[in-house]
């Protein structure tokens, strides 16, 4: 029987994986249509969905609710969920009770941000039956201390924290925003599936944020590629309506019973 876990493991070294953020049921159910190997929950919703400044705001109370709503519309790919900030910091019980409050919700994966310093909570959560994505490189729930959203080029550091990851359990790292040979030595240097963003094409899978390759983001970083520029035809699509109503056009004939 395919399970999504064990399809997503299974392509390191033999097929790129791919995964985009999803926040909401509508999304999830067009995204169940696509090849997609994975969709995350991410907290990156605290800014693109929710309005607020930066991840720190994001709660357990509005990570649930979205991943409830993805996994709602019942989607064949692998469903990660993000475990926001102090949710998983101070201690292995905390951490273990969110993971578990996630995968009930529908999450089939946590993802924690940190490397050897969350070696603990992510063998306690593996061993609890949930697996768990580690992301390291910029880790934006640490941004007061990193000081800001910087490349991460501490090589020797990434290579042990994914080291660390993977020995406590992971099944998967992110790495963000590092240079390009530093996520290829993590990628050759492990043995479970790595997946970039802004780091470059050599790990084995990319993630994306969904409203970055529709074109619908505020601001899209320059690793990021907008396929569509969707914010624009929102707008044309709601000016047209606009004008259909102002001028009496709208509703239609097929619009409305006599
Ligand atoms: O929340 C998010 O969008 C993420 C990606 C940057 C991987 O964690």
């Amino acid at each position: 029987m395919s399970s999504p876990i064990r399809d997503f493991i299974k392509k390191k070294g033999k097929e790129k994986i791919v995964m985009l953020t999803v926040y909401d049921f509508s999304m999830a159910k067009i995204l169940s249509r696509s090849d997609l190997d994975a969709v995350l929950v991410g907290d990156s919703l605290g800014m693109n969905v929710l309005g607020y400044p930066t991840t720190l705001q994001v709660t357990m109370t509005d990570m649930v609710s979205h991943v409830r709503a993805v996994a709602r519309a019942g989607i064949k790919q692998l469903i990660v969920a993000d475990m926001p900030f102090m949710s998983y910091e101070q201690s292995v019980e905390k951490a273990i009770y969110n993971a578990g409050k996630m995968a009930r919700e529908g999450a089939h994966a946590v993802k924690l941000e940190g490397g050897s310093e969350i070696e603990e909570k992510v063998s306690k959560i593996v061993e609890a039956g949930i697996p768990v994505m580690g992301h390291i490189g910029l880790t934006p729930q640490r941004v007061l201390r990193i000081g800001g959203y910087r490349i991460m080029k501490d090589e020797d550091k990434l290579v042990s924290d994914a080291k660390a990851l993977e020995d406590a359990g992971a099944f998967s790292i992110v790495i963000e925003n590092t240079l390009s040979h530093i996520a290829k030595k993590i990628t050759d240097t492990i043995k479970i599936p790595t997946i970039c963003i802004g780091s470059g094409p050599h790990c084995d899978g990319q993630v994306l944020v969904i409203h970055d390759v529709l074109g619908l983001g505020e601001f899209i970083p320059y690793f990021a590629k907008p396929y569509l520029n969707l914010k624009e035809q929102i707008l044309s699509a709601v000016k047209s309506f606009t004008e259909d109503v102002k001028t009496g056009k709208f509703p239609f004939k097929e619009n409305y019973k006599e």
